[in-house]
Formats: C-alpha cells, sequence, structure tokens
C-alpha cells in the first residue's frame, strides 16, 4: 500500500553521520563560495581528498552569482561529480534566500547530468554561520519540492558532520514526515 503523497517522496531522502567525501555517490555537493575556492570545512576536506583538479576545474569555470552552483569532476574521492552550491560570498554569510537558491540549482546540476543519487551537507552551518535547524528545513523544503517535480535523482542524501548536527537534522526531518502523514 502506497504512502500518502509526499511520504513515499521522502523515502528517497537518507541521513547519514559522518564524512561527505566518504560517499560513494553520483555527486557530493560542496560547501562552496561564489569564488569557487575551496577553504576549510567540506571544501577542505574535498580539496585535500579530492586533489587539485577540483580546484583547477573551479578556476577554470570561474566565479558564479549567488545562489548559483557548478560541477566539476570530483578527482580522487569515491563520488563521479562534486556540485558547488554556493550560498554565500566570500566573508559573508549564507542567508535563508541564497541557502534555497544554491539548494534548487545543485538539484537541477544533478538531473541535467542524469544523476540517481547525491550527497548534500548542511550547506551554510559552518563558516557561513547559518542556523542548522533553519537550514535543515529549508534543505528538505527544496529537496522535496525538486522530488516532485518528477527527476532521474532516486536518493538524496544528507550527510551531517557530528551527533550534534545529525540529531538537529532527525528532529526536522521527523517533523516534516508527520506533517505529511496528517490528513487535511
Ligand atoms: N563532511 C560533512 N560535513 C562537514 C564536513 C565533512 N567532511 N566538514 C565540515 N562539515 C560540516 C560543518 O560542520 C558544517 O555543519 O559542513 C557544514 C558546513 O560548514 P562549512 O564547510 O564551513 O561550509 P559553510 O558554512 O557553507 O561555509 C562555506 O567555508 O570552507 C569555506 O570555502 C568554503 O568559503 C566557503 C565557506
Amino acid at each position: 500500500m502506497s504512502g500518502t503523497p509526499g511520504t513515499d517522496l521522502l523515502a528517497r531522502i537518507e541521513l547519514r553521520q559522518g564524512d561527505i567525501t566518504e560517499m560513494d555517490v553520483d555527486a557530493i555537493v560542496n560547501a562552496a563560495n561564489t569564488q569557487l575556492v575551496l577553504g576549510a570545512g567540506v571544501a577542505g576536506a574535498i580539496r585535500r581528498k579530492g586533489g587539485p583538479s577540483i580546484q583547477r576545474e573551479c578556476d577554470a569555470h570561474g566565479p558564479v552569482p549567488l545562489g548559483q552552483a557548478a560541477i566539476t569532476g570530483a578527482g580522487e574521492l569515491p563520488a563521479r561529480y562534486c556540485i558547488h552550491a554556493a550560498s554565500m560570498s566570500l566573508g559573508a554569510r549564507t542567508t535563508a534566500e541564497s541557502l534555497q537558491d544554491s539548494v534548487r540549482n545543485s538539484l537541477l546540476r544533478a538531473k541535467e547530468k542524469g544523476l540517481r543519487c547525491i550527497a548534500f551537507p548542511a550547506i551554510g552551518t559552518g563558516v557561513a554561520g547559518f542556523p542548522m535547524d533553519e537550514c535543515a528545513r529549508i534543505m528538505f523544503e527544496v529537496v522535496a519540492e525538486h522530488l516532485a517535480e518528477g527527476t532521474p535523482l532516486e536518493k538524496v542524501y544528507f550527510v551531517l558532520y557530528g551527533e550534534e548536527a545529525y540529531r538537529t537534522f532527525q528532529r526536522e526531518f521527523d517533523s516534516l514526515s508527520k506533517q505529511r502523514q496528517e490528513p487535511g
């Protein structure tokens, strides 16, 4: 018996705790800046483990507008692609709007390539200072909307770094699932 509309979509979302660079998926999403300069945090891990080819591709691509997303190879990482979600400009902070846009555009880059599985970090919640719970709500909303539109994406992972982040995302996901099960 299929669940109420919307719960099936949520079945395609999965939370993990760990290091996103270890995910063997079609694409991992980098928490990027508009200059596509790989700094610390997620970007630092991608740079260290993925090797220099990723920054070279970012340099060749050039800066993107705030809220846009660029796709490159993933160098030595298990993933095939790296999607750079520019939710902030260097030295600035992520906003709800730039987060929403960068997640939506990351999903479009994946769709354009016909990718089947993708992994997101908690974009904006480190150096860029965005609140973890609000990040979870916004990211789930944008992903659920994209899945409802129809996409080759079959699986969307959220890979949280540490217990606190994981618990926050799990709590927000549980309340979203409950909302979608209540009739009316
Ligand atoms: N795997 C998964 N999540 C990670 C990892 C990792 N290896 N490393 C860090 N994180 C988490 C952080 O704990 C945080 O919750 O990812 C979230 C995003 O943090 P940042 O990577 O700092 O990204 P952001 O806050 O979006 O700031 C982006 O920081 O490193 C620079 O070049 C980057 O300018 C960009 C800015």
